[in-house]
């Protein structure tokens, strides 16, 4: 049986040391889960990007925990039914604990925490620096890997005034190192730098022993992140700078569904071939023999 890749495993993932940067992609679904599997990533991420890529939504405030275990089931059932014969480990789960599910207690964080668990994570990640130490501290005693997430924190859309580039000030620069240090010493795994700029998240890459996961800051993190749906071009209304999408399969999918529905309309699907049929005898008797396309 192919087992995972594990928090621990990661936490040794320093490019410094001579270690490959690590690979995490999100994904909300089992068909998503199994892609990402196939390809080789190390890290999936069922992220509350869910809310804005998949969802509709205009931020990630909307999701719940319920909604985020949701998306966890599928991609752990994804994963369980995929390539047995794969020498690889699977990809290690994490899920993101959504707004307001750690905000509160630690206890209420350890429980929301544990959700995600049960829905077959095998780490949870939350935003945000000092101020979430009491939470990260109660959820990693409780025995549950947890990931930070530094920078641009979507979850804090309106208290940053939009999604801004973070640590672009001396000051904002020396917090952040400072963050990251207190979420290594909480017992975080990983780090996610999101929207910072290179030279902070290096300066960040450098002050910590775990690894930094990078979206838009830079190629000296020790890896990186991208959403699912930007990768594969699903999603073309936005392109931020730290994308590079590898696929165009939004348009791919409409010219597909397009050549589909013409041919519906004009009697070409579905043809005989894909569709089933009585038996000569069978047809006989009830009166069909000799009719066209039998
Ligand atoms: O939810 C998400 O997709 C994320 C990544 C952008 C890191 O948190």
């Amino acid at each position: 049986m192919r087992t995972s890749l594990t928090a621990p495993a990661v936490r040794s993932r320093k490019v410094r040391d001579g270690r490959e940067p690590l690979v995490m992609v999100t994904a909300y679904d089992a068909p998503g889960a199994r892609m990402a599997d196939e390809a080789g990533v190390d890290l999936i991420l069922v992220g509350d990007s869910v809310a804005m890529v998949v969802l509709g939504y205009d931020d990630t405030l909307q999701v719940t925990v319920e909604d985020l275990a949701h998306h966890t089931g599928a991609v752990a059932r994804g994963l369980a039914t995929s390539d047995p014969d794969r020498s690889e480990k699977k990809p290690l789960v994490v899920a993101d604990l959504p707004w307001m599910s750690y905000h509160t207690t630690p206890v209420d964080a350890i429980q929301n925490a544990a959700s995600l668990i049960r829905a077959g994570a095998q780490a949870v990640k939350l935003e945000g620096g000092r101020k979430r130490l009491p939470m990260i501290e109660a959820i990693v005693d409780a025995e549950i890997p947890v990931m930070g997430h530094l920078g641009l924190t979507p979850q804090s859309v309106h208290a940053m005034g939009g999604f801004k580039v973070q640590g672009r000030e001396h000051q904002a620069a020396m917090a952040l190192v400072a963050d990251a240090k207190a979420l290594e010493a909480a017992g975080c795994f990983s780090i996610v730098l999101e929207g910072v700029p290179d030279e902070v998240a290096r300066m960040v890459t450098d002050a910590v022993d775990v690894p930094t996961i990078g979206i838009g800051a830079g190629p000296g993190c020790d890896g990186q992140v991208l959403v699912f749906h930007d990768v594969l071009g699903i999603e073309d209304r936005i392109l931020p700078k730290f994308v590079r999408r590898y696929a165009d399969l939004k348009s791919a999918s409409v010219a597909a569904l397009a050549a589909y529905a013409a041919d519906v309309r004009t009697g070409a699907f579905p043809a005989a071939e894909e569709s089933y049929h009585l038996t000569a005898e069978v047809a006989e008797t009830l009166g069909l023999y000799g009719r066209p396309d039998r």
